[in-house]
């Protein structure tokens, strides 16, 4: 991955847990004048915009994960949703995000380890900006699906080439073959639109 920006790459190439939440907890309160301003980042508009064009009930019980500062929870507001919680591991993107007074719960909790939800619990999980170089893994991918009900959706990006090499692409298969989801629609989307770096937009229904 190469980007001439300091700010992304520090965030890019941490190379564990520890170094990735240092670079949050130091961009926590610039990342959004930096990411959506400078950058051009839009996938939380693209996520918001994908989940509403499947889910139909605005009292969906919604999971945030990976919400950051909150940017997908004020999307979903918009669009009229009113039972968002949020997660994040970032104590201090999570408490931008608190700041906001958007969502129900605010968790902070590891999407890479078992969460501690009980099955079935949200109609729909969102996370966007998450699935990329350096942060979770794909086998987090399975406990979304643990945590979200027969029939909800899961609407998630993943970064232009952290796709086919990270082994998200081979997990999302895996878990098609195994019918545990669904896919309903992916599409090539603008990830950082100023940096010319685009991202899977992908929508998955959970089977039951
Ligand atoms: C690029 S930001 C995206 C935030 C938000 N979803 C958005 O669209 O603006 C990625 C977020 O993932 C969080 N994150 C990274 N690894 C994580 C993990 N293992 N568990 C939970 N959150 C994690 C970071 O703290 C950060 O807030």
């Amino acid at each position: 991955m190469v980007s001439e920006n300091k700010t992304l790459n520090k965030v890019y190439t941490a190379k564990n847990h520890q170094q990735l939440m240092d670079a949050y907890k130091e961009w926590a309160t610039d990342y959004e004048s930096d990411t959506v301003n400078r950058f051009g980042y839009v996938a939380h508009v693209a996520s918001a915009e994908a989940l509403d064009k499947v889910l139909q009930d605005k009292e969906a019980a919604i999971l945030d994960a990976g919400c950051g500062t909150g940017l997908v929870g004020e999307e979903l507001v918009r669009r009229g949703y009113t039972a968002i919680d949020a997660l994040d591991y970032s104590r201090e993107m999570l408490e931008e995000a608190r700041r906001k007074n958007i969502y129900r719960r605010h968790l902070q909790a590891d999407l890479s380890k078992p969460l501690d939800f009980e099955e079935n619990t949200y109609d729909a999980v969102v996370c966007a900006g998450t699935f990329t170089y350096g942060h979770v893994k794909a086998h987090a991918f399975d406990e979304l699906v643990r945590i979200t009900r027969p029939g909800g959706i899961i609407c998630f990006t993943i970064r232009e080439g952290a796709y086919e090499d990270y082994g998200y692409r081979q997990r999302m298969i895996e878990l098609e073959q195994q019918q545990a989801w669904e896919l309903l629609g992916m599409e090539n989307a603008d990830y950082l639109k100023n940096e010319g770096i685009t991202c899977k937009m992908c929508t998955y229904q959970v089977t039951g």
